[in-house]
C-alpha cells in the first residue's frame, strides 16, 4: 500500500523556482516542459513539511544554531542507509555542496594548482576550479557502449603531476549515473592515497539508487583514503529541499577540517538557515519510508522511458542509471553537434534538457533528462522528444498514438 502520492502534478510556475520560472534566459523560451535542473516536481515528504509548518506558525526566524541532534541525524542516516557511521565531530556545515567545493578549493589549493575531474561531469565543478585561477586536469571517463567507467591508467598518469593538489570524485556520478562499486573505489582510493592527494567526494546523489545498487562512501573504503577525504552530503536532492540551502561536509582529518573551517569562518557562512536546519533533521530521521517509495516510483519512470524508446524511438537509448534521477540519453545516432541537438529539442519538441556538451569532454551527443516528475509529465516529455526527433525527417513518420505507460 502506498502512503505517498507521486502522481499528482503540482503547478510550479509562479513559485520563483529555477526549473520552471528560470527557463527563458537559458533556453530562449519560458513555455517548454522543463526536464533539466536537478530538482524534483514532487512535494517534499509530509514529515518534513510538518516540521517547517510548525516553525512558520511559531513566527520568529532569528539566527539559528545546529546542536547535537542535528549531527546525530546525519550520522544516523549514513549508518542506516549506507552502513557507515561518521563521527559527529567530523561534520561541518555548508549552505550547499557547490559552496563547499569552492571553500575546499580555497582551503586546499593555491592559484596555479591542478584539480582533477572525471568528465563528462556536473559542470559547476569546472567553474569552482577556474574561478580562482586553479587548473582543470581531466581524467575522462571511458564509455564502453553501455556504461561509463574510470580510466585508472590515465588517473595514475595525471596524478604523477605534483601540481595536482585536489581530486573531485562524483559518487554517484552525475550525469553518467554510475554508482561506483567497492572494487572501483578501492582502486581509485589506492591511486589517490599513494599520491597523498586530497579527494573531495561529492556524494549528494548517494540516496538515489536503483536495481539493488549500493552506495559505498569513499571514506569507508580504506583508512588511508578516509584521512584524505572530504565528503559532501545533503538532503537536498533526496528530499527535494534544495531551496533551503543546507548541506554538510564530513572531514575525518583534523588538519583538513580546520583548514576547511577557517574558510567557512572567514566567509561567515557557518550560521545556517532555520528551515534548512530543521528540514535536514526531519528528513534524515523521519524520511526513510518516503524515500523507499520514491525510489520505486522513479524506477517505474525509468522502466517507462526504456519501453517508450524501444517501441517508439529506437534511435535514442537510455543509459540506464544505477543511481541519480538525471540519466543520460544517448542521441549520438542523430549525428548532431551538442548545441544543435539541444536546440532541436527546444524548438521542435518544446522540451528543455541539459545538453551533454555542458558536462565537458565525452558529453557531446548525449542529453541529460530529469526523470523525477509525475509519470504523466515524463510521458509528455518523451512524446515531445519523439516529435523533435521525427522533425529531422531522417526517421519514419511521427507516430501519433498516445503511449500507454
Ligand atoms: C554532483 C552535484 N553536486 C552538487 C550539486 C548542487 O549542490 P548544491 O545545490 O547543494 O550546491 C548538484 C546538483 O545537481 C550535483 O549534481
Amino acid at each position: 500500500m502506498s502512503r505517498y502520492n507521486f502522481d499528482t502534478v503540482i503547478e510550479r510556475r509562479g513559485t520563483i523556482c529555477a526549473k520552471w520560472d528560470g527557463m527563458e534566459p537559458i533556453f530562449g523560451s519560458g513555455e517548454l516542459l522543463p526536464m533539466w535542473v536537478a530538482d524534483m516536481d514532487f512535494k517534499a515528504p509530509p514529515e518534513v513539511i510538518e516540521v517547517l509548518r510548525e516553525r512558520v506558525d511559531h513566527g520568529i526566524f532569528g539566527y539559528t544554531r545546529r546542536f547535537a541532534p542535528y549531527r546525530e541525524a546525519i550520522a544516523g542516516w549514513f549508518e542506516r542507509r549506507h552502513g557507515w557511521r561518521p563521527d559527529t565531530e567530523w561534520i561541518r556545515h555548508t549552505p550547499g555542496v557547490v559552496p563547499a567545493l569552492a571553500a575546499a578549493i580555497l582551503a586546499f589549493t593555491q592559484p596555479g594548482d591542478g584539480v582533477l575531474v572525471q568528465p563528462p561531469v556536473y559542470y559547476p565543478f569546472f567553474a569552482t576550479i577556474t574561478g580562482r585561477g586553479r587548473r582543470v586536469v581531466e581524467n575522462p571517463l571511458i564509455f564502453t557502449g553501455s556504461r561509463f567507467e574510470m580510466d585508472f591508467e590515465d588517473l595514475e598518469k595525471k596524478l604523477e603531476d605534483s601540481s595536482v593538489k585536489l581530486v573531485f570524485l562524483c559518487s554517484p556520478h552525475n550525469p553518467c549515473g554510475r554508482v561506483w562499486t567497492r572494487e572501483e573505489l578501492e582502486r581509485f582510493a589506492h591511486i589517490c592515497a599513494s599520491r597523498g592527494v586530497t579527494v573531495i567526494s561529492d556524494e549528494i546523489h548517494c540516496d538515489i539508487l536503483f536495481g539493488g545498487a549500493r552506495h559505498i562512501p569513499l571514506a569507508d573504503v580504506s583508512e588511508a583514503i578516509r584521512d584524505l577525504s572530504v565528503t559532501t552530503v545533503a538532503p537536498s536532492k533526496t528530499f527535494n529541499i534544495a531551496g533551503l540551502s543546507t548541506a554538510a561536509v564530513i572531514i575525518p582529518s583534523k588538519r583538513l577540517r580546520d583548514n576547511y573551517q577557517s574558510v567557512i569562518d572567514f566567509l561567515h557562512i557557518d550560521g545556517g538557515n532555520v528551515f534548512g536546519t530543521l528540514a535536514l533533521e526531519a528528513a534524515y530521521t523521519k524520511g526513510d519510508a518516503w524515500l523507499d517509495e520514491l525510489l520505486v516510483y522513479l524506477e517505474g519512470n525509468l522502466g517507462f522511458i526504456e519501453k517508450f524508446l524501444a517501441e517508439r524511438l529506437p534511435e535514442i537509448r537510455l543509459i540506464r542509471p544505477e543511481g541519480t534521477y538525471i540519466p543520460l540519453l544517448d542521441c549520438r545516432s542523430l549525428n548532431l553537434a551538442g548545441p544543435e541537438l539541444q536546440n532541436i529539442l527546444v524548438e521542435k519538441g518544446g522540451v528543455a534538457l541539459d545538453g551533454g556538451h555542458w558536462f565537458g569532454t565525452g558529453g557531446t551527443g548525449f542529453v541529460r533528462i530529469n526523470i523525477a516528475a509525475p509519470r504523466s509529465l515524463v510521458i509528455e516529455g518523451m512524446e515531445r522528444i519523439g516529435r523533435a526527433v521525427r522533425s529531422l525527417g531522417k526517421f519514419p513518420a511521427e507516430d501519433n498514438r498516445s503511449f500507454q505507460a
